[in-house]
């Protein structure tokens, strides 16, 4: 089965198409960037105008990449939600219009699962395992048991990992989005330099919590030792806090969920010291770690057209009243 799969969630518009023999045709992202970071965040109402420029020619890219005229695309797979809802209604509207047009099924696909699952992109990972969400909008663990079975263990209570990042680079005058930037000048730093609190929340909690963080470092800033310090220790310090924290959390909540793999996912799973410290630990722990590469851990749509080709393909299609959704479907 080939699936043309289109993403618009967030600030990116991507179209990818996927092959159940072949399998990744294509992958083209457009990315808002420019005209966000011009107000250091996104803006909602931006975004939409600019998907609603970008994706004809995007779809219209991932097609002729990938080869595929409708003849040959066996269903369209759009991601339906969470996100911003104007973001969200332009990718759906379209992908609604050729599914009908070109008579082909539709599949909604959840940008959280299709996030969990993008690892099969590259590889294949055995059932169950422990997936660590940390992107700009979500902080979550879940337990994956199958291609229909996600599980929600637990998420922030107040900012995502990746806001937290964001942020900090805001206050670092690193630009927007600020994780890559961070990941960057933090290499360059000393970890052990500044001390940032950890929320652990209670020995057994899967929950996470950032807002404590970014307020110390906002309180750092403001002092004549912040004020002073390198900000490449800075954002070492900053950095090592976030990441402590998503580590020692996620090995915990795999080793009480009894699972022996951990598979990360989210654009903050492209985080360099993230990567080498789960991996590290996880070796110590006796659990295998599996890292997408960097580029499909951000935004894309190549997972949207994977998850849909697995759902459509053990049968599972949704109507042309489908409808997107604001908020995660995830919760306890
Ligand atoms: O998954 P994603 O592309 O979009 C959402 O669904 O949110 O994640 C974007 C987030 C941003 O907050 C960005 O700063 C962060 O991922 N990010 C990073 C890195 N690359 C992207 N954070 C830390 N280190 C990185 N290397
Ligand atoms: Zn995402």
């Amino acid at each position: 089965m080939r699936v043309l799969g289109i993403e618009s969630s967030c600030d990116d518009t991507a179209a990818a198409v996927y092959d159940s023999s072949k399998g990744l045709l294509a992958n083209v992202i457009s990315s808002q960037v420019p005209v966000h970071s011009l107000y250091g965040g996104v803006v909602p109402e931006l975004a939409s105008r600019e998907h609603i420029r970008h994706v004809v020619p995007v779809v219209e890219r991932a097609l002729s990449d990938a080869d595929s005229g409708r003849e040959v695309i066996d269903g369209v797979a759009v991601t339906a939600g969470p996100g911003l809802i104007g973001s969200l209604l332009v990718g759906l509207c379209f992908a609604k219009s050729l599914a009908y047009s070109w008579e082909k099924p539709l599949y909604g696909a959840d940008h959280l699962e299709a996030h969990i699952f993008s690892i099969f992109l590259e590889r294949a990972v055995e059932f169950p395992y422990l997936a660590l969400l940390v992107s700009g909008g979500h902080t979550s663990l879940f337990r994956v048991s199958g291609w229909d079975g996600v599980s929600f263990l637990g998420g922030t209570l107040d900012d995502a990992g990746g806001e937290a990042f964001d942020k900090a680079a805001k206050f670092l005058g690193l630009g927007y989005p600020g994780g890559a930037a961070i990941d960057r000048i933090a290499q360059r730093g000393d970890p052990g330099r500044f001390s940032f609190p950890r929320a652990w929340l209670g020995p057994d909690s899967s929950d996470f919590s950032f807002s404590g963080l970014k307020t110390s470092l906002r309180v750092l800033l403001s002092t004549p030792e912040g004020k002073g310090g390198r900000i490449e220790d800075i954002a070492a310090s900053f950095q090592e806090a976030v990441v402590d924290v998503l580590v020692r959390k996620t090995l915990e909540a795999a080793r009480r969920e009894g699972i022996l793999r951990v598979v990360l996912a989210g654009g903050v799973a492209a985080n360099s010291r993230l990567r080498s410290k789960i991996e590290e630990e996880g070796d110590t722990a006796g659990i295998a770690v599996y890292l997408p590469s960097k580029a499909l851990c951000t935004d894309n749509a190549a997972m949207v057209a994977l998850l849909g080709e697995r759902r459509m393909s053990a049968g599972r299609v949704c109507g042309l009243d489908l409808n997107a959704y604001a908020a995660s479907r995830f919760s306890r």
